[in-house]
């Protein structure tokens, strides 16, 4: 499919990347084993899903400006998890129900064709809050059967079919196949601005009936963005990114809360919604994804978090943000834990001594108090009951947080050139941010810890061959 917007776009997003690729390379931040977007800006990873022999990972993209602007749908595509193709973006803002940002959504694969379910953003023009009034928030689906570019782009539902009670702010669909049928959750914001969930069903893939609702019996913030549900190991379990949780304590340190609930019972029917447990302890982790890939669960995340008001200096070279690595997550008890997919030891070249340490993977067995030192920006230190991280000057407005644990045993620390993925006791908790060290500053000092240190290498990472003739 293709209309003159659709046409236009392509062209100028093809010849932005063009313009931008040697400001980019220059960034001494650009990381080695992350996906990032080639220039501009990057938030949600969306659509990520396995189709034949392809991993295919989504994320909002605006591709114009670093600091965001209307969102499309960049594309990597993988055989392995360590080569990847950069492909043209695979949804442009260019439909009247779409036009100001393809937001976040999902993929559902059928017969080797990609069924990708996102919300279209559309803001009237006029004196609206765009909460309550003055916005569209749109069900659409893109369909492709060659993984590359959509056949065809429709709109599924629009504000109107939403239940009644709700503001304007429905969406960031995920689908499923369950039992026969298919099913997708919803992020909404109620009226009396609670955060929910909303379930429907289709047989078709294009019909949809709301059939439940998903909430916590008190109110849990006002919004609930980019939601997952899925079942792990016989537990169901609720993913979400809620806005308005209030700190308390050492819970809810980030302006915005991520993590998820367990659900007992039938999310179609009767169900209730166990404790909130917060998936990352970190400064930058945000609207993660999860999906399955045989029979492994795997998720990424945005290494992100909106409105921080952090000050990343990659702006300077014309991109900002990244996704996490691939996670495989686990379930133990009522409890997710995550942790690097094996494919990432492909990447170990050689042993590192602790002082020329800069990209690398950490592994320590840790004693019952320790510390360690990183590039000399950033400081993770544990004590019976605690971990802080601490980030110096190179947090760039991050500054401290603490992750409650009751013994730190073991610790795996991801270091890419400006990002740390900080693993302990085997993926029990995870503290994720982006850092920004003085760029030749190297070395790990360490205390009460026995590491083995890798230095990590690159993905390789191919621009697509057709991209500039199809454009
Ligand atoms: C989460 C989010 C989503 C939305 C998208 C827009 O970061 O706000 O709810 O679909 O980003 O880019």
């Amino acid at each position: 499919m293709s209309n003159a917007l659709h046409n236009d776009l392509a062209r100028l997003v093809g010849r932005i990347e063009r313009a931008g690729r040697e400001q980019v390379a220059a960034d001494p931040y650009r990381q080695q084993f992350h996906l990032m977007p080639p220039v501009g800006w990057l938030n949600d990873p969306n659509g990520l899903c396995r189709c034949g022999e392809w991993y295919h990972v989504f994320y909002q993209y605006a591709p114009f400006d670093p600091l965001g602007g209307v969102k499309h749908w960049g594309h990597y595509r993988s055989r392995d998890l360590l080569h990847w193709e950069q492909l043209p973006p695979m949804l442009y803002p260019d439909q009247p129900w779409d036009l100001h940002g393809v937001y976040s959504g999902s993929a559902l694969v059928e017969d080797d064709t990609l069924y990708l379910y996102y919300t279209g953003n559309v803001k009237h023009e006029g004196d609206f809050d765009y909460i309550t009034a003055g916005r569209g928030h749109n069900t659409a689906l893109a369909v492709s059967r060659d993984g590359v570019r959509p056949d065809s782009k429709e709109l599924l539902m629009d504000n109107a079919a939403y239940p009644p009670g709700l503001t304007c702010h429905v969406r960031d669909p995920k689908v499923w196949a369950q039992d026969g049928g298919y099913l997708m959750v919803q992020g909404a914001r109620t009226l009396d601005d609670r955060g929910e969930l909303l379930l429907f069903r289709s047989d078709d893939k294009r019909h949809w009936r709301h059939i439940n609702t998903l909430t916590t019996p008190e109110p849990f913030g006002y919004m609930w963005e980019c939601p997952d549900l899925f079942e792990l190991a016989g537990q169901w379990f609720l993913l979400c990114s809620p806005q308005g949780v209030p700190r308390r304590g050492d819970r809810f340190q980030n302006v915005y809360a991520c993590g998820y609930f367990p659900l007992y019972g039938d999310p179609c029917g009767a169900y209730t919604l166990g404790t909130f447990t917060e998936l990352d302890q970190g400064f930058d982790l945000y609207a993660p994804q999860t999906f399955l890939d045989g029979d492994r669960r795997l998720m990424l995340g945005w290494m992100g978090m909106p409105d921080a008001g952090y000050t990343d200096p990659t702006v300077l070279y014309g991109w900002q943000h990244c996704l996490t690595v691939p996670r495989v997550v686990r379930r133990l008890g009522e409890r997710l834990l995550s942790w690097p997919v094996p494919e990432l030891d492909a990447l170990h070249l050689a042993p590192v001594a602790p002082a020329q340490a800069y990209c690398f993977d950490l592994l320590a067995q840790t004693a019952m108090q320790g510390s360690l030192t990183i590039r000399g920006c950033a400081t993770i230190a544990w004590q019976p009951g605690s971990l802080t991280l601490t980030l110096g000057t190179g947090g760039a407005g991050r500054t401290v947080r603490r992750a409650p644990v009751d013994t730190v045993r073991s610790l795996r620390v991801l270091a890419d050139a400006s990002s740390l993925e900080i693993f302990l006791n085997e993926g029990e908790q995870v503290l994720t941010t982006r850092y920004y060290p003085d760029p030749d500053a190297r070395g790990v000092q360490m205390t009460g810890c026995e590491a083995t240190i890798w230095s990590m290498g690159r993905l390789a990472v191919e621009r697509y061959s057709r991209q500039e003739g199809m454009i």
